[in-house]
């Protein structure tokens, strides 16, 4: 939890410079999809109310460093004031004296939108004298962004040396349901891990071997596991370089007490296409033509049934390219049963798609605004953007009494 909050701060008249993660889809010219920015309401609506000058700044895509028109700020100002039901100004600039004067200008319980940090190159390389000059806007610094909270950039960590610094209330909620199920889960507490790639879940498999009690692994991730195993995967994705990981990830689940499960049988095709043609196999008949793009109906409905039996779930990564039908029957059942979980928390990107194509988002504990942010805290990383409030100097933070 972090030390300090938006709570704990005197806001009244401040000129508040909020992160936050407006990271969003963009079609035509507007939001795809808002989650990310009605996560961070309650923070800015919280500082309106309190009479506070919100500053709100944000990245937006990965421009090189400069404008680029493609991922300017003004589709989500226009959905910000929609949801907000109030007027926020939107400038062309994060820094210099045309951001000077906007923020001069505002009164207490105003809204400004600052342009795309990362169209200065001092926000990736976090450049002290680019976060300086976005600090000096701002009396109080208060970090929302936990989708990108994994990035020691100028507007997620360098300005935090320059101001009294906070945590918003959606990093606040985020850290708070991650360390609930990481360190006082109600038990029995079940891990689901999929998606393509090994590489990305293997700091998460390390750690949930300190903590879960049953593992159910899909998705690419399964097939690398399969090939440890000694099976023939045929044309599967499998990451030959993580064989080894994955064998220790074996190891250690028997040396933790931890309840590891593989696929029995898994959906092939010859490609990934939704109309090609598919069939179910045990896992030790995959042909070598073949690739495995599900789980098959077998393992769904044991995976089902553990995590329906769990008081707990955290799941991270689809089950299989749920994205077309064809193989999309693993992740809807898992999707099903872990929403079925008293306390379920569904991270990483992909599974938060998925959670949301199966139609059960709505009965999710909480769906992480992170993607690769929730991976790093999953997986038990250092995540600078909360090192920064939780490191913060007390002295430095301006209480309010
Ligand atoms: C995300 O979408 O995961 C965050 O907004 C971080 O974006 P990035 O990967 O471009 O840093």
């Amino acid at each position: 939890m972090p030390k300090k909050t938006i709570r704990d701060l005197d806001v009244r008249s401040k000129r508040v410079l909020v992160r936050v993660d407006f990271n969003v889809p963009l079609k035509d010219g507007t939001v795809l999809d808002d989650t990310r920015i009605q996560a961070a309401l309650p923070t800015i609506q919280y500082l309106i109310d309190s009479g506070a000058k919100v500053i709100l700044m944000s990245h937006l895509g990965r421009p090189k460093g400069k404008p680029d028109p493609a991922y300017k700020m003004d589709p989500v100002a226009r959905r910000l004031e929609e949801l907000l039901g109030r007027k926020v100004k939107k400038i062309d600039f994060c820094v210099g004296p045309e951001a000077e004067k906007a923020v001069g200008e505002m009164a207490e319980g105003d809204v400004l939108l600052l342009e795309n940090t990362r169209f200065y190159p001092g926000e990736t390389s976090s450049d002290p004298e680019f976060a300086r000059e976005l600090a000096s806007l701002g009396d109080i610094f208060v970090n929302d962004a936990f989708g990108a909270a994994h990035r020691a950039h100028a507007s997620t960590y360098g300005v935090a040396e320059y101001l009294p610094t906070a945590a918003g209330f959606l990093m606040e909620k985020e850290i708070s349901i991650m360390d609930k199920i990481l360190k006082e889960p109600e038990r029995p507490l079940t891990a689901v891990v999929g998606g393509a790639k090994i590489a990305d879940k293997m700091s998460v498999l390390l750690n949930f071997m300190n903590h879960v009690d049953y593992l159910v692994i899909g998705g690419g991730v399964a097939n690398t596991f399969l090939k440890a195993m000694g099976y023939e995967v045929g044309k599967s994705l499998v990451e030959d370089e993580k064989i080894l990981s994955a064998q220790e990830i074996i190891d250690s689940s028997k040396m933790n007490g931890v309840k590891l499960f593989l696929p029995e049988d898994v959906v092939i095709a010859k490609e990934i296409d939704p109309n090609a043609e598919t069939k179910v196999v045990p896992v030790d008949s995959i042909p070598k033509n073949m690739m495995v793009l599900d789980i098959g109906p077998k393992t769904a409905k044991k995976y089902s049934e553990i995590i329906r039996s769990s008081n707990s779930a955290v799941w991270v990564g689809p089950m299989g390219v749920f994205e077309y039908d064809a193989f999309a029957g693993g992740t809807k059942a898992v999707a099903e049963a872990v929403a079925s979980v008293p306390y379920s928390l569904v991270g990483g990107g992909d599974s938060a798609a998925a959670a949301e194509k199966m139609g059960v988002a709505d009965r999710i504990t909480h769906i992480s605004t992170g993607g690769g942010a929730s991976l790093k805290y999953l997986g038990g990383e250092e995540l600078p953007g909360i090192t920064v409030i939780m490191e913060k100097d007390p002295d430095k933070v301006e209480l309010k009494n």
